[in-house]
């Protein structure tokens, strides 16, 4: 299983310039989580932060009880064999193939023979469908097979972790339909945790267990994908429906006269440069048929019936109508038929029912407003 991924408090500034502050949140074990956010706003630089390549100013990054953050040297560098790591530009050596440019982290990591490398190599170019262009140089090679040829050499450790920097940018939506289904297929065939950094918002509604969204230097929340999936959080919502009338501008900070403005150009008819109202929790993706279950995705069963109560009225609705009844019966909840016809507020009394015993009175009958309540693990928001 993978290794869980305790981030507490961590905070990264570049000199004057804040990036994140107080971020908190928890990658469980096996789980595939999806880390949004609007460019610049430090998906990256988290990412780096994660693996030590950048030093936080404070806070907790703990893996298998070592805090990266403040550990030696030489215990980050075990640390660091956890991780495999695409990076947003792939980052492969342009002067080595392929073959070679996924063989360098075991030549330089571990004293395997040329043997048991080329079998490890083969295999992981396999998995990634990159059979056959062994022998081609990064520069000879499309977007899509650099990423694929990333994710390979990000493989060949048997990383407990996988970071992923933009798997989907600067491919077309199939080819991102590919690597998403990729990504999928690797975690049923490894259970390892991954975090996959993106401004997709089709990975991010269809790939993860977990999302989460960066915005004006905070984690605005983390949680189950469906709470970010139904909220009604402004910057959320802006953000899911790539809308311009909203908190996010075209500089990351946008001022209330502009938004003023353009929420009177929006009035007066002017398209606002959405498309369809994407909320609402859509099915995730599932393995290649053939390939086992993926082992997370009961676990993260478990472990989200357990803090249903403290979700989000929405997102409660979302995880019961996405079990099967066998399963609302082992867990002992029921969704509410009338709930299904309704998008967005629920009448109080349309919303999922839960069972007394043994958990804590759900809290659904709340006010509107508290629907924004906060997800278990989150940053100041
Ligand atoms: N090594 C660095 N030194 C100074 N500033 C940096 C460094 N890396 C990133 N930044 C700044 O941090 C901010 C966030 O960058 P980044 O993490 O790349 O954003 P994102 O990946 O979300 O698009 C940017 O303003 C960028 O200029
Ligand atoms: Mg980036």
């Amino acid at each position: 299983m993978g290794a869980e991924v305790v981030i507490e408090g961590l905070t990264k500034s570049f000199g004057k310039q804040a990036i994140w502050r107080d971020v908190t949140l928890t990658l469980p074990p096996g789980e595939v989580s999806v880390m949004l956010g609007p460019s610049g706003t430090g998906k990256s630089v988290f990412l780096k932060s994660m693996i030590g390549l950048l030093k936080p100013d404070r806070g907790k990054c703990v893996i298998n009880g070592v805090d990266i953050v403040t550990c030696s040297e030489h215990k980050l560098y075990e640390v660091r064999k956890l991780f495999g790591v695409l990076f947003q530009d792939g980052a492969l050596f342009g002067s080595m193939n392929l073959y070679d440019n996924v063989a360098f982290p075991l030549r330089e990591h571990t004293k395997k023979s040329e043997t048991e490398i080329r079998k490890i190599v083969l295999e992981k170019l396999e998995m990634t469908g990159l059979s056959g262009a062994e022998k081609k140089l990064p520069g000879e090679i499309s977007g899509g097979m650099r990423k694929r040829a990333g994710l390979s050499r990000a493989l060949v450790l048997n990383p407990a972790i996988i970071l992923c920097d933009e798997p989907d940018s600067g491919l077309d939506p199939v080819r991102t339909a590919y690597i998403s289904q990729l990504l999928v297929d690797l975690n049923s065939q490894t259970d390892s945790t991954i975090l996959i950094v993106t401004h997709n918002i089709n990975v991010a509604r269809t790939v993860p267990d977990n999302i989460g969204m960066l915005f004006r230097k905070e984690l605005v929340m983390f949680g189950p994908r469906e709470v970010l999936l139904t909220s009604d959080e402004p910057v959320v919502e802006q953000f899911l429906n790539g809308r311009r009338i909203g908190p996010i501008g075209m500089s990351e900070e946008k001022d209330q006269a502009t938004m003023e403005q353009e929420q009177a150009y929006a009035d007066a008819g002017h398209h606002d440069g959405s498309t369809d109202d994407v909320r609402g929790v859509v099915p995730q993706l599932q393995p290649t048929p053939g390939l086992p279950e993926r082992a997370g995705v009961r676990r993260r069963k478990d472990r989200v019936m357990r803090i249903l109560h403290t979700l989000p009225p929405n997102a409660q609705e979302g995880i019961i109508e996405s079990l099967s009844t066998e399963e609302q019966q082992y867990y002992g909840v029921r969704a509410h038929p009338v709930a299904r016809a309704h998008h967005g507020q629920l009448p109080t009394g349309d919303v999922a029912q839960l069972p007394d015993t043994g958990w804590r009175e759900p809290e659904l009958r709340r006010e509107p407003t508290t629907r924004r309540m906060p997800p278990p693990t989150q940053g100041r928001s």
